[in-house]
């Protein structure tokens, strides 16, 4: 581990001395704990995203043009057939492995344990991951494969979260084809640079976005256990949408006969102003526009037949090749900033709690390396087969909400 004098070098580089302020103040397992932090974190790295990204409003795309799409309802009954039997072939060919992105904080939600654990199904008392899990069972029996699924987690939530699986029992999934690893995190920044510090021997750090994925899966060699598996395709979604369908082999199918590299499911955007990222094609690759981002102009604009020319909303339900996802891990996204409040222990040790914005986190969005792909399949389908978001304790996207649409599709 780093010594005390070697940490104390690197802070002073890079202007963050205020971190030691309270080393003899603490324990030995304290000062411990600390030195390792400072070891892991790349504050060369850190001072790039604190001055790329806390002072840059938005990045310099010019061309933003439309893109094109599939509509699952105007696929011909022939067509539909050939496509879903290639799929199929792939599933029983054990070609497909699903990634889990379960590493978010789940603030906006408030539950207290990791946001896979929190009960939907209040009648027969399951979870957001034994959801999950029952689609692949189903599957797992249709097509005779046992699919290896892979759960991202973070620094967090993952012991909490492998506690859920082995307390119930993996949901009866077969123990080998679940495959855990966690995502990386950055620290929180002040407007000044310096680092956030959460207690007196603890820099505050937090999750590095959906994005982090690729890095965390090139971390934990999780291509080429996929590769040693003799997986082709790996659908990746995220943990709160109670009506994924991870298993779809008309997806696969289209990718795999048009030559795809990349898929996403999208769904029509309700209205101009919903807050969904949407299709589109920056500098001719494709792209999503988050609704932070988009103009109020390109935002209504409707073609010929009176739909939204930017209409087709991204909603976490993305399909990646192998071969993909190897370019993308070695393609460094760029970081997106957002300004929290968060709560510190100031220069006196005295903790202080904010009421207002005053940190930057840094996150990094997975489809900012959709542009390494040339091109992606758009398969639009119906929201109410494949979109029930659980984002809010109360009003849109809420409990409330995800339950009456999962219900409502299963018939409950
Ligand atoms: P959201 O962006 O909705 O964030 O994540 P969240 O953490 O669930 O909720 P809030 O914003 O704190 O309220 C969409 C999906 O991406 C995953 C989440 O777990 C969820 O499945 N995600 C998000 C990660 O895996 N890691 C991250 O760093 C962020």
């Amino acid at each position: 581990m780093i010594s005390f004098n070697k940490a104390q070098e690197v802070l002073i580089k890079y202007n963050q001395q205020h971190v030691l302020n309270f080393y003899n103040e603490l324990s030995d397992n304290e000062k411990e704990k600390l030195l390792e932090q400072i070891e892991n974190i790349n504050f060369e790295e850190v001072n790039n995203i604190y001055k790329e990204v806390a002072h840059v409003a938005s990045d310099s795309v010019t061309d933003i043009t439309p893109i094109g799409r599939i509509d699952k309802q105007e696929l011909s009954d022939e067509e539909l057939d050939r496509y879903i039997k290639h799929g199929e072939e792939s599933i029983k060919n054990g070609r497909l492995a699903f990634v889990t992105m379960a590493g978010g904080q789940g603030t906006r939600l408030g539950h207290s344990g990791p946001k896979g654990t929190f009960v939907l199904d209040i009648q027969n008392n399951k979870s957001l991951f034994e959801i999950l899990c029952d689609t692949l069972k189903i599957a797992n029996n249709k097509y005779e494969v046992s699919i290896p699924w892979y759960i991202m987690t973070s620094r967090e939530n993952n012991d909490e979260t492998v506690k859920f699986f082995e307390d119930n029992n993996y949901f009866g999934y077969n123990k080998e084809d679940i495959i855990f690893f966690k995502q990386g995190e950055l620290p929180m920044i002040f407007t000044d640079g310096k680092v956030v510090m959460e207690d007196k021997g603890i820099i505050r750090q937090a999750a590095d976005g959906h994005g982090g994925i690729f890095r965390a899966m090139m971390k934990n060699n999780i291509l080429q256990d996929m590769k040693n598996r003799n997986i082709k395709w790996i659908f990746i979604g995220g943990v709160d949408n109670c009506l994924l369908k991870m298993v779809d082999p008309l997806f696969i199918g289209i990718c795999e006969e048009k030559g795809y590299t990349l898929g996403s499911k999208t769904i029509p955007k309700r209205s101009p102003d919903e807050k969904v990222g949407v299709f589109c094609k920056k500098n001719g690759k494709p792209a999503v526009v988050e609704y932070t981002e988009i103009t109020e102009e390109m935002a209504n604009l409707r073609d010929a037949k009176g739909e939204l020319v930017y209409g087709e909303a991204h909603i976490l339900c993305n399909m990646f090749s192998l071969d993909i996802l190897e370019k993308m891990e070695k393609v460094p996204l760029k970081y997106h900033s957002a300004f929290k409040s968060t709560n510190y222990i100031d220069n006196y040790g005295k903790l202080c709690v904010s009421e207002k914005p005053n940190s930057y986190k840094f996150e990094a969005l997975i489809f900012d390396a959709f542009g390494l792909a040339d091109d992606v399949l758009l398969l639009r389908t119906k929201r109410e087969d494949e979109f029930a978001p659980l984002k809010n304790k109360e009003g849109q996207d809420s409990i409330e909400t995800a339950r009456q649409l999962y219900y409502d599709y299963i018939g409950g």
